[in-house]
């Protein structure tokens, strides 16, 4: 018995979704997280922050979402604190967004509250990040400043477990 064709096409598109999302996923996992499967079981991860120096942003992934760690600058830092409450969409303080003493560290999920589109980092007008897909700039806070987006990026539920590493979930 030979397979048609037809299950011959079946089989070789899975076998190269498979390649592919083995290609993308692994660069951003890198080594900070655990396995993927533990990751897809929403375990909760831990992340070292050692490696990421002042104005760098890490992404990592926890249930399967993009979460952006943001070393802030004192620049970025300043901006995310000296912004009027008055002028934001969604106003939330920066203090409220960060944790009491690490207020160096961002940690959002990089999904734009628009249409769920991955905004990128370092980019935009407010020293935060760009969306994209519809133009929405959000600050060094997360917070929606400018653009259709109605909500701040969220933050994630986390602790830091010593000065130097976080568990997110
Ligand atoms: Fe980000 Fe529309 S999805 S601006």
């Amino acid at each position: 018995d030979h397979p048609t064709r037809r299950d011959f096409l079946f089989v070789a598109t899975g076998a190269a979704a498979v390649v592919g999302a083995a290609a993308t996923v692994w660069p951003l996992v890198n080594q900070m997280n655990p396995d993927a499967a533990t990751i897809a079981a929403g375990a909760p991860i831990e992340v070292d922050l050692t490696p990421v120096a002042e104005g760098q942003d890490i992404k990592v992934f926890w249930r399967g979402k993009p979460i952006y760690i943001s070393h802030r600058t004192k620049k970025q830092i300043e901006e995310a604190q000296q912004a009027p409450l008055s002028s934001l969409k969604d106003p939330e303080a920066d203090s409220a967004r960060v944790k009491a003493g690490h207020d160096q560290w961002l940690v959002v999920i990089g999904i734009c509250t628009h249409l769920g589109c991955i905004p990128i980092a370092h980019e935009g007008n407010y020293d935060g990040f760009f969306c994209p897909c519809h133009g929405s700039q959000y600050d060094s806070s997360g917070r929606i400043r400018q653009g259709p987006a109605p909500a701040n990026l969220a933050v994630p539920p986390y602790t830091f477990v010593s000065d130097t590493k976080i568990q997110i979930g």
